[in-house]
């Protein structure tokens, strides 16, 4: 029997990393969840965003997928290794793909990262980097608002356009030739965050690169049958459907909501 690949992401964002998947295999059966109960990751402490990327590895596992696309940078940057002890299957995050990217794009080896709090907190891109290239120079900017105008639905305009250049500013006098959108909600700013930056800086959107991650590991396809789709949040399908129809350009037909508060723990301190 086939098996599907599964891919979580805090919402909406991960959904950049699923359409690419969709493009590249069309006949693999997908599975998507995207935690809307609980977005945004990214202000979120370590602990917390590895009980929640947990739980939501452990619900994809439960569709018996054979393939996991962590589609959150913040969920990679934290909890990846603690994924991996749930399961013998493969278990993909967006880092790793992301620097490869970024180091074969780069001439200058100045690039910038812009994420989520936590994931620029965790250096998770820069250790990355510098494993590749050491003398790379990284400089990293959080850009938490981001998140929620995506997650609004608000891809363009005026409050979108004065926020990317508040944050982007930033890098004005970093002399970088590469930025990588290191959140996977951020390539739905792309047009404002390059034309914010300017054409002179090459943007790295990592779905691109796990598109050739997967390709290692998928065989190629042969029968053309179409793979399926399906879909789950974890709170407000209305407005997920809404969001998705901008971003996949072609409506959700199965979508659900999933509970995944079964038990609660304490902490001692
Ligand atoms: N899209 C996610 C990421 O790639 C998470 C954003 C968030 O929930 O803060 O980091």
């Amino acid at each position: 029997m086939k098996k599907p690949i599964g891919i979580f992401d805090s919402g909406v964002g991960g959904l950049t990393v699923y359409k690419t998947i969709r493009n590249h295999f069309v006949e693999e059966d997908l599975v998507y969840f995207g935690d809307t109960a609980r977005v945004p990751y990214g202000p979120k402490s370590p602990n917390t965003i590895i009980d929640y990327s947990i739980q939501n590895s452990r619900f994809l596992l439960q569709q018996g997928i054979k393939i996991l696309v962590v589609a959150c940078n913040t969920s990679s940057a934290y909890a990846l290794d603690k994924i991996k002890e749930l399961t013998g299957i493969p278990i993909i995050g967006v880092i790793d793909p992301g620097a490869e990217q970024a180091a074969l794009y780069t001439k200058s080896k100045r690039i910038g990262i812009i994420g989520t709090e936590a994931t620029v907190r965790s250096g998770a891109y820069s250790q990355a980097i510098t494993k590749l290239i050491p003398d790379a120079v990284v400089y990293s900017k959080a850009c938490p608002l981001f998140v929620p105008i995506v997650e609004e639905g608000w891809q363009d305009g005026d409050i979108t356009k004065s926020i990317a250049k508040h944050y982007l500013s930033y890098f004005e006098d970093k002399d970088i030739d590469t930025l990588v959108l290191g959140c996977t909600h951020y390539p739905l700013l792309k047009q404002t965050i390059q034309e914010t930056v300017g054409e002179k800086i090459r943007l790295v959107d990592s779905a691109d690169a796990i598109a050739s991650y997967l390709k290692r590991l998928i065989p190629e396809e042969t029968d053309g049958a179409k793979g399926t789709d399906s879909f789950f949040v974890s709170d407000n399908e209305a407005k997920f459907l809404q969001i998705s129809q901008n971003i996949l350009e072609s409506p959700i037909m199965s979508l659900k909501r999933v509970r995944l508060f079964e038990s609660w723990f304490t902490d001692e301190i």
